[in-house]
């Protein structure tokens, strides 16, 4: 990656350069990277046709066929986690040592997956005189519209059920972040037939909206923004398509006064609120920690925070990198602003520091901001490294609170009260609920939300069904009796 270059689109198994391009920029340096194909309306085109023949054969194969590609798929990203994870640290700007670990993720999705497929059973029972089945069959072409935020984990959630269960995919990655997944393309097309996975970069309103409203186009999956996912819900709405949403969050982590390892729990809400530079839809961005406790446990939230490490991304030793874009690090500013102006007390950060060498960057630092639930910090997806502290007395209130946000996907417990942690979670308006243990996805647990976070659950079994629908064949030995009397 050190000399810039031309990257293609991936359509039909083949490279196709555009004509027209756009810049992958290195996220901490401002150095470009290269240029990337600005796909449009012809593209998706050609990608539809492609996939469409493509889809036809795949959707006969055997469900081990499919599971062989997909494991063989899993090995070779596995093997080129270490050169994918660099594409990543600096394209998107996210410390090498994490997205790591995002790749292991990725690479047990399509392990979870090949295995799902092939333990998949159709249903059928006998009826008088015959058998009734119910198999689940494949939608057809899918265009899957992924984010900047964790580029491994987005593909794999989108291609690993899709794939598994019949389809084909056009998959767009964001235009600040497709580097990582061109090198998916390139690794995927080495194991699956040509035009079973195309990549079309580009710009959402552009290549973006030309797929979600193109004919072809079966189901629609998409991960972002709220106000995108509206836009994506009426292109499905209007050629009457399933459209499945995974959008923000806001969720409440709570720490209850009953915990035994306070320092643990301090180091887990912190990483919490900063995986990812704290750009996660999961983030655990509030935190309510209860009034008996409340000033011990900030004393070391604040002396935790204050500890780590902000620095280049391709150092292992750095804890927290940068944002993606300046966009991003001035929308994360202002709202730091916007929580001084609305009275929120900041304990610890709120300035935006420069690391020599990568001063494009926007590196912000761990920010602590004393709230109340009612304010714009507490209620708004900020996507930064920026915690809303909420004390809390009285339980009753404290739930009611974490529950009053327009966002359901995910929340926090901390607590050594068992009965306490099951009733407080069965409480929680969340899709993911994690007692002593934020961000604890493991393969299989379904990943969705509630409310205004989204539609459908991926990460799981269930996921099989949103990309395939239900068909039902029944038969009868003989033909019945004539209906109308002769
Ligand atoms: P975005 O929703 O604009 O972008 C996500 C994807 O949608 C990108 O691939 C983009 O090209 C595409 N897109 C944009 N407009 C489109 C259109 N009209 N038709 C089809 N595709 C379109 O998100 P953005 O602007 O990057 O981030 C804004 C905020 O959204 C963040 O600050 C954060 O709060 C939230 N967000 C949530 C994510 C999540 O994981 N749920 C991920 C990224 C952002
Ligand atoms: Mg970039």
């Amino acid at each position: 990656m050190s000399t810039p270059q031309n990257y293609p689109a991936y359509i039909g198994g083949k490279t196709i350069y555009a004509q027209d391009t756009f810049p992958a920029i290195n996220a901490s340096t401002g150095r470009p990277l290269g240029q990337l194909a600005r796909c449009g309306a012809k593209e998706v085109d050609l990608a539809v046709q492609a996939a469409t023949q493509a889809q036809q054969q795949w959707a006969q194969t055997a469900y081990e066929a499919r599971a062989l590609l997909l494991n063989r798929l899993a090995d070779a990203l596995e093997q080129a986690t270490p050169h994918l994870a660099r594409i990543d640290a600096e394209d998107v700007g996210r410390r090498v040592s994490e997205v790591m670990i995002d790749y292991q993720i990725a690479v047990a999705q399509y392990r979870y997956f090949a295995a799902a497929i092939v333990a998949h059973e159709d249903f059928g029972r006998p009826i008088p005189d015959g058998y009734l089945i119910a198999k689940r069959v494949p939608l057809g072409v899918v265009g899957q519209i992924i984010p900047w935020n964790v580029p491994a984990i987005m593909v794999a959630l989108k291609v690993a059920p899709a794939i598994a269960a019949g389809n084909a995919v056009i998959l767009k990655p964001d235009e600040n972040a497709s580097l990582s997944t061109l090198e998916f393309a390139r690794i995927a097309n080495d194991i699956f037939p040509a035009g079973l996975i195309n990549v079309l970069t580009g710009f959402g309103e552009e290549v973006g909206s030309a797929l979600t409203s193109h004919p072809g186009v079966a189901k629609l999956a998409f991960t972002g923004s709220p106000e995108v996912g509206r836009i994506i819900s009426q292109a499905g709405a209007k050629r009457l398509v399933p459209v499945s949403l995974e959008l923000g969050g806001k969720s409440p982590n709570i720490v209850f006064p009953d915990i035994d390892d306070m320092d643990a729990v301090v180091d887990n809400a912190l990483f919490a609120a900063l995986y990812c530079n704290g750009q996660s839809c999961l983030a655990g961005t509030r935190l309510f920690v209860h009034d008996a406790i409340y000033t011990q446990f900030v004393e070391k939230l604040v002396a935790a925070a204050r500890r780590v490490r902000i620095g280049d991304p391709s150092d292992s030793n750095t804890q927290l990198s940068c944002l993606i874009s300046a966009s991003q690090g001035e929308k994360v500013l202002k709202y730091i602003q916007t929580g001084r102006d609305e009275g929120a007390n900041v304990l610890t950060g709120g300035q935006r520091v420069t690391v020599a060498g990568h001063e494009h960057g926007y590196f912000i630092e761990p920010t602590i901001l004393e709230t109340n639930n009612r304010m714009r910090v507490a209620q708004e997806e900020i996507f930064g490294p920026v915690l809303s502290l909420i004390r809390w007395s009285e339980v009753d209130e404290m739930i009611k609170q974490a529950n009053d946000v327009c966002y359901g996907l995910a929340a926090g417990i901390y607590t050594s009260n068992l009965k306490n942690a099951m009733e407080t979670a069965d409480r929680l308006q969340a899709g993911n609920v994690w007692i002593n243990r934020y961000f604890n996805l493991t393969s299989g647990s379904p990943f969705g939300g509630m409310k205004e976070s989204g539609i459908g659950r991926e990460h799981c079994r269930e996921t099989l069904n949103m990309y395939s629908e239900l068909k039902a064949i029944t038969v009868q030995t003989t033909v019945p009796q004539p209906w109308f009397a002769p």
